[in-house]
């Protein structure tokens, strides 16, 4: 007799190949629209489902863990990041958590670089004057931006991001430094060009652009504060297409306002939709709605490693992607 299919309840819609595969593998539960789960829908999956498929905009925090009944065995996360669940309540209560790394790589550092860009080469000021119909023709001097070849980046967040996004900034001639809770190896360093300063600190005082590639973890929160933020040269900027909560945004939009940071270039927000509204308003930012690891190939591919997940663990053994806290 076939065992019984693993019941898997999906909390957001998913590309369609991995949906249609989900539903050939398993007692699927998807979704009819891409609203978010209240939190008792959530919290009735949790009940009810062997496996739960969450997103970033699920909050899988204790109180909701506390919830779940004994059926319910691994939270196989779509996405990289795991900071919206609660890893180690989960492992108390005997649930696995795995996750979806490597596949979103080369298209987050893509959109860094993008961002990098477009802040420092002013492209959405280019765009609007094209669609207000402003354009008067080519000047020397309208529209000037900055030249990345030769810039000092520092990238904040060595992973597997980071030394993608090194090796795009290297190609595009910028000199690279970095900071990280540990230094990498000398080949690799190596590989990269890359020069490693242990002072966040003093790092940050020397560049000319800051990209954000680590993780928010309670050691990483507010990383850039206020503080740090200062210490900054004026004509630098910042871009980050991690997580919000690493930049202190408040104390961010203060300073872009006053001048004291060149520009900005945001794929993510600390309080997720709810964006500074002063932000919006300032020329010298680039806002995009959190969408660095959206291409085709990548959230079919995060898919794919959500089913390897679920399949593996189904056949007795440790998902290939579980989070360890
Ligand atoms: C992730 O997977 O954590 C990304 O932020 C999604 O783009």
């Amino acid at each position: 007799m076939p065992s019984a299919r693993l019941s898997v309840v999906v909390t957001r819609r998913l590309p369609e190949p991995v949906e249609a595969r989900m539903r050939d593998l398993f007692d699927v539960t998807l979704r009819e629209d891409d609203a978010p789960m209240s939190r008792e829908e959530l919290a009735r999956a949790m009940r009810e489902a062997d496996v739960i498929v969450p997103t970033l905009s699920d909050r899988i925090d204790a109180g909701l863990i506390a919830q779940a009944s004994d059926r319910l065995k691994l939270i196989a996360n779509y996405g990289a990041g795991v900071d919206h669940i609660d890893v180690n309540t989960a492992r108390q209560h005997g649930i696995l958590v795995s996750n979806t790394p490597g596949v979103l790589t080369d298209d987050t550092a893509d959109m860094t670089m993008a961002l990098i860009l477009s802040v420092t080469r002013r492209l959405p000021e280019g765009l609007a004057r094209m669609q207000s119909g402003e354009w008067q023709g080519w000047s020397p001097t309208a529209l000037l931006g900055g030249r990345v070849a030769g810039r000092r980046l520092g990238i904040l967040g060595m992973g597997r991001i980071g030394q993608a996004v090194a090796k795009r900034a290297a190609a595009f001639g910028m000199q690279v430094h970095y900071h990280n809770r540990r230094r990498l190896r000398p080949e690799i360093e190596e590989e990269h060009e890359a020069t490693y300063w242990e002072s966040l600190d003093q790092m940050v005082a020397r560049m000319d652009v800051l990209s954000i590639n680590c993780p928010h973890t309670p050691s990483t929160f507010h990383l850039m504060n206020a503080r740090r933020l200062k210490l900054m040269k004026p004509e630098a900027v910042i871009v980050n297409t991690s997580r919000g909560e690493v930049i202190d945004e408040n104390a961010l939009t203060r300073m872009l306002r006053a001048g004291e940071i060149a520009g900005a270039g945001l794929d993510v927000y600390e309080h997720g939709t709810e964006i500074n509204p002063r932000l919006r308003e300032l020329k010298n930012v680039v806002l995009l709605p959190h969408m660095g690891s959206a291409t085709v190939e990548g959230r079919i591919e995060m898919g794919e490693k959500v089913i390897i997940n679920i399949k593996t663990f189904d056949d007795g053994h440790r998902p290939p992607d579980q989070v360890v806290p």
